[in-house]
């Protein structure tokens, strides 16, 4: 099968070339970056922009499936541009390109939590929906390359770390995700999917402990508290598919792979 992977170039969509590949299928990446930024990157590469459109047409050309990863959550301006608008206009180029499936990725439990993020990729499941292409969506809590950027981020005082003790994840790893994704494009389109979450439900003290043990050992973790809706919904486990405990790797395991030398 020939599937391209919008946001190859990413977290989950990284893992979902390397498996699809390995699989013996082929794979195309669609990245705003030309090829030469990633020398090492396996699979086919085209150039492109979803908020543009530019290389989209290029991009669906001979393809079966697609794997729509890519996003630009660290954009708050770009959110409906990349997600809603890019997504409707990726479904425009693959129907006429005689795509057969697209699998889009969303997240597990955004409904009425007020986010701006999630209000563009609720959005984007609605355009999915459309049924421009035959689809599928699959839900999934949070990966624990987040989890790693947001403590990152949160630990940039001088000796302290501020983490809202109480917000609750269940964190998922990206390989888990990529080969159930890898499952789904290769199938026939499915609509929506049982949601998809990490082996454990965790709340952020816990995780910021484990993740400062092993990369800021002199940070003392203090509470931060938040006035803000979402962040009651994330401390209410909004988040979380305690029912779905799909994925294998904990998040221990995973800092234990991804900083061997602290771990
Ligand atoms: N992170 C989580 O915890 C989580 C949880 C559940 C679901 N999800 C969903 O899973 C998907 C992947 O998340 P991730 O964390 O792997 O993302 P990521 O690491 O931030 O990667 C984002 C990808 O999107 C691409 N991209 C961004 N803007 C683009 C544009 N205008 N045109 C084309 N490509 C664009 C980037 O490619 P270039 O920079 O190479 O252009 C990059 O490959 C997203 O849809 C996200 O909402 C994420």
């Amino acid at each position: 099968m020939h599937v391209l992977v919008t946001g190859g170039t990413g977290a989950l969509g990284r893992q979902v070339v390397k498996r699809l590949i390995d699989a013996g299928h082929r794979a195309r990446i669609l990245s705003r970056r030309p090829a030469e930024s990633e020398p090492a990157a396996r699979g086919e590469w085209v150039q492109g922009d979803l908020v543009t459109g530019a290389g989209l047409e290029l991009a669906v050309k001979d393809i079966d499936a697609v794997v729509h990863a890519a996003s630009d959550a660290l954009s708050p301006r770009k959110y409906k541009a990349t997600d809603v608008l890019g997504t409707r206009r990726l479904l425009a180029m693959a129907r006429e390109a005689g795509v057969r499936h697209m699998v889009y990725v969303s997240i597990v439990g955004m409904e009425g939590v007020p986010y701006p993020y999630y209000k563009s990729k609720l959005a984007a499941e609605e355009v999915m929906r459309e049924n421009i292409v035959p689809w599928s969506i699959l839900r999934a809590t949070q990966f624990h390359t987040l989890m790693d950027i947001f403590l990152d981020a949160m630990s940039k005082l001088p000796g302290l770390a501020t983490v809202p003790f109480r917000w609750q994840f269940q964190p998922v790893d990206t390989t888990d995700v990529a080969e159930r994704l890898v499952q789904v494009v290769t199938a026939e389109p499915a609509g929506t999917l049982p949601d998809f979450g990490g082996p454990e439900v965790r709340d952020f003290k816990s995780l910021a402990t484990s993740w400062l043990k092993v990369r800021k050992p002199n940070k003392r973790l203090i509470n931060l508290w938040l006035p803000f809706k979402f962040s009651h919904a994330w401390a209410d486990g909004r988040l979380l598919c305690p029912d779905h405990r799909d994925g294998t790797i904990t998040f221990e395991q995973y800092l234990a792979r991804r900083y061997p030398a602290q771990a």
